[in-house]
């Protein structure tokens, strides 16, 4: 007989398509079960059907499933190496590149990513796809104010002309919103878009399992034109990028062949 747990999870993948076995189980199974308890279930069971009747539980087990930190410029030097050698080469082949912020959470990827393509053309040019799965975390986004905390490596003249301060913190100027398109999408169920230059998809792949990495890859690969980069996370090095088609640019930035 399956467990409570495990049923929760079939349970889970036929109303929502999100399979959490894609997910490291240890670690998924710790915060789901804090928050079941939390919010006074007994079992998995009795949880799922009251998530079906209360969207507002729903969004938070969605929440809860998914790790939102992120800041800008996360990890300083690969966005210099993004600004300076990668983006000049892809530039030259496409000067209106398509470029994807995947799992992009709170929205401090795809504006970094807005603020360095400002260097290189008008605002008005710039088109940025950013997703992630979770709704809730989409609509901060689009707000896109900060405290301090996301904000700390954002070089100083930077900050005075991509973001309105006040008291409390630092919102995004509109200039730069409107670059983004948000959306929400699941990486481990969705078809992709094709003929993208630029993907970046960071701190997200970690918490999938070895399996899921492998299909995520691919369809990475298959998603970018030829000569386009895959941009991963300080610590997601791929181990054998020529199996899907990838070669070494630099560190954490992968060439499609
Ligand atoms: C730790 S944040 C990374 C944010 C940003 N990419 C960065 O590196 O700072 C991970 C994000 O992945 C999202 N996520 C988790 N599973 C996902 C899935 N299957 N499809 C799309 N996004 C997912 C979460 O909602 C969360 O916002």
């Amino acid at each position: 007989m399956k467990c409570d747990y495990n049923e929760f999870i079939d349970n889970v993948k036929r109303k929502t398509g999100i399979d959490l076995n894609l997910y490291k189980e240890a670690q998924m199974k710790r915060r789901l079960t804090s928050l079941r308890e939390k919010k006074g279930f007994n079992d998995f069971s009795s949880f799922f059907q009251a998530m079906l009747k209360d969207e507002k539980l729903f969004d938070e087990f969605l929440e809860r499933m998914t790790i939102n930190v992120s800041e800008f410029y996360r990890n300083p030097k690969r966005w210099e190496v993004l600004e300076n050698k990668i983006l000049p080469r892809l530039l030259k082949q496409n000067p209106r590149p398509k470029i994807w912020s995947a799992a992009c959470s709170t929205g401090e990827e795809p504006y970094t990513l807005a603020i360095i393509m400002s260097h290189f053309m008008p605002l008005s040019q710039v088109s940025i796809l950013a997703t992630d799965i979770d709704r809730a975390i989409l609509e901060r986004a689009k707000v896109g104010f900060y405290a301090e905390r996301s904000i700390k490596d954002v070089p100083k003249e930077v900050l005075y002309n991509a973001f309105n301060k006040d008291t409390i913190g630092y919102t995004i100027k509109d200039e730069i919103k409107n670059t983004i398109k948000f959306r929400q999408g699941n990486l481990l169920a969705d078809r992709f878009e094709s003929n993208f230059d630029l993907i970046v998809c960071r701190n997200v792949m970690i918490y999938f399992t070895e399996e899921a990495k492998h299909e995520l890859y691919q369809k990475f690969s298959d998603a970018l034109r030829p000569g386009g980069i895959l941009f991963v996370g300080s610590t997601e090095q791929i181990f054998n990028p020529q199996t899907y088609g990838f070669e070494t640019e630099d560190t954490f930035f992968y060439r499609k062949k």
